[in-house]
């Protein structure tokens, strides 16, 4: 499939611009520290200053429609190191989702500061959020956000697209990652051929193939039964020792004894954080 009409068809929907603004771009331009907007390149990979992924500095987000101003997220201060697995927990409407937007350059922040591997980013513009999100931060949503019309294959190679790799390193890394995945016997099916279980492992597929540092996951076992939900998790463990970072957002207690950390947010606050939650 040609590049020209695989953009075509991602630009069609929202659910595809949301994956178009996923996978874009390739190189992080960020601002320098002065805050003139000659841009200078620097390539993350090569970030050695300190082994700090994320810092949040009274992070706030505020939804304002017409008649009504919601406080999201209120003030959120933490850090996340590079290779931590850390667990978001808390009440439906908390604010959750909004931190993992903030967090994954989705969305900006309303005040606040958002340091991405000691850069600020908060201030960032979509196409320098893109940049970054491009080649550092891999996602796995609660509802798989498979791209229907594409096969599997096609799916977890859209990364790798965006990334401008090759045909055949792409090729070699798809299949890679399908078999580590255990999912390349369904390599040419397309989503909705597959079971619940099938389809996230795919999702997790397409978000490491590019090899991110951060994985950001927003209830990645939600929909799915428990033995699935079980090798989801097994999947992100594994990563995560593997040396990926893993932010996820939970309901479930049980998923939340996979991670080193509990971050507990309520009414768009932290209210507790646990160490150590698993032995
Ligand atoms: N795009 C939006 N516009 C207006 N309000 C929003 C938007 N996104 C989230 N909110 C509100 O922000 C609060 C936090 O939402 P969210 O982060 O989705 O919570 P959670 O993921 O913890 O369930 C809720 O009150 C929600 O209604
Ligand atoms: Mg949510």
């Amino acid at each position: 499939m040609d590049l020209l009409r695989l953009n075509s068809r991602v630009e069609t929907s929202w659910k595809k611009k949301w994956q178009k603004l996923i996978f874009e771009t390739q190189t992080l331009i960020h601002l320098n520290p002065a805050g003139s907007n000659i841009a200078r390149v620097k390539l993350i990979n090569n970030h050695t200053q300190s082994n700090k992924m994320i810092e949040t500095k009274n992070l706030s987000k505020i939804f304002r429609t017409d008649e009504v101003e919601t406080t999201a997220l209120n003030r959120v201060s933490f850090q996340v190191e590079e290779g931590e697995f850390v667990a978001v927990m808390g009440p439906s409407g908390c604010g959750k989702s909004t931190l993992l937007n903030l967090l994954g350059l989705i969305d900006n922040p309303t005040s606040g500061q958002l340091l991405f591997l000691d850069s600020e980013v908060s201030a960032f513009r979509e196409k320098q959020r893109a940049n970054l999100r491009k080649r550092n931060i891999g996602f796995v949503f609660q509802n798989f956000n498979l791209i229907d019309e594409l096969n599997v294959f096609e799916n977890v190679e859209l990364p790798l697209i965006y990334l401008g790799i090759g045909k055949s390193e792409r090729k070699q890394k798809v299949h890679q990652v399908l078999e580590r995945m255990q999912i390349m016997h369904r390599r040419n099916h397309f989503p909705l051929q597959l079971s619940g279980g099938q389809q996230q492992r795919v999702a997790v597929a397409r978000a490491v193939v590019a090899n991110p540092k951060l994985i950001l996951a927003d209830e990645p076992t939600g929909n799915l039964d428990s033995a699935n939900g079980e090798e989801v998790m097994m999947l992100l463990s594994q990563l995560n020792e593997s040396g990926t970072t893993i932010i996820m957002v939970t309901h479930s207690q049980h998923d939340a004894t996979y991670a080193k950390r509990i971050i507990h947010l309520f009414d768009g606050q932290i209210v507790t954080e646990n160490f150590a939650a698993k032995t």
